[in-house]
């Protein structure tokens, strides 16, 4: 049996439009799968799948503003599996405008989903994953939290968080043999995009493709090219990579 075919991997947000995507990457690698986001229906659904295609994955349904979720995640998959080997925390939300836009609500829940729970994951993780020898972390944050784009003042501000922690992590933790790392996406081909061309009266389809001429490589990410990229960083080929900010762009950066 190869390495990969006994690790455990657990996903946030893995039933969005990345997170499926890694779902699916790591089935194939015979990782097996702790399949966590809000809505446990979509989750079971997804669970389901995975184990009737022959793969291993148990559903940890949640929501992330919750303390008590975060704060026992790592805990409860390393009961149910036995081990936890990878975390990404992927589940993230987008409120658009300028802080003028911006209400107290979006504020907190923006922090709450983006900065906090990845923050308590990681934090309640540490400990299992040091004991165990080692582990790998990827944190989705944004090229926009390098680089900050218009008028999404707190998303660019929590991805900023993100990627400032994952920085702190990579070094706090590497002696521990625990790598850590961020996937810093330009645009992708997901709900979250989506939904932003709806709610301003665009057609999606039209919009992405109008949008793809201002990527070099020609089109916006597809989920699938960004949670190839987060597998590798988890798998032991990216051994030596550790507190990286890793841009996934298409040659398209944010200045
Ligand atoms: N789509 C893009 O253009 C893009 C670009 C850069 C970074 N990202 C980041 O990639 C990650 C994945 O986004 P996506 O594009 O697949 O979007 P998506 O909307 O398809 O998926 C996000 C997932 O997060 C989950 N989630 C949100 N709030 C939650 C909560 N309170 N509790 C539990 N789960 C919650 C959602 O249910 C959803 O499944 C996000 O962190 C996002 O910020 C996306």
């Amino acid at each position: 049996m190869g390495d990969e075919m006994t690790k455990v991997a657990l996903i946030t947000g893995a039933c969005g439009g990345i997170g499926r995507a890694l779902v699916y990457k790591y089935a194939s690698q015979g990782i097996s799968l702790a399949i966590a986001d809000k809505s446990l229906n979509e989750v079971t659904i997804l669970v389901d799948e995975v184990v009737s295609k022959g793969g291993t994955a148990k559903a940890f349904s949640g929501d992330l503003t919750k303390k008590s979720y975060c704060d026992n995640l790592p805990n409860v998959v390393k009961q149910e599996f036995g081990r936890i080997d990878i975390i990404v925390n992927n589940a993230g939300l987008m409120r658009r405008g300028a802080i003028t836009d911006t209400s107290d609500k979006d504020y907190n829940l923006s922090m709450s989903v983006n900065v906090e729970a990845p923050f308590r994951i990681v934090r309640a993780a540490i400990p299992l994953m040091a004991e165990a020898g080692g582990g790998a972390i990827v944190n989705t944050s944004s090229c926009w939290g390098i680089n900050p784009g218009p008028n999404h003042l707190i998303y660019c501000t929590t991805k900023a968080a993100l990627a400032a922690m994952t920085q702190c992590l990579g070094r706090d933790h590497a002696h521990q043999n625990i790598r850590i790392n961020a996937v810093c996406p330009n645009e992708v081909n997901t709900s979250m995009l989506r939904t932003g061309f709806e709610i301003r009266g665009l057609n999606p389809d039209a919009a992405i493709n109008e949008l793809n001429k201002s990527v070099p490589l020609g089109h916006i990410a597809e989920p699938e090219e960004i949670a190839n990229v987060i597998a590798f960083l988890t798998s032991d080929d990216a051994g030596y990579i550790c507190g990286s900010l890793v841009e996934v762009n298409g040659g398209k950066a944010v200045y």
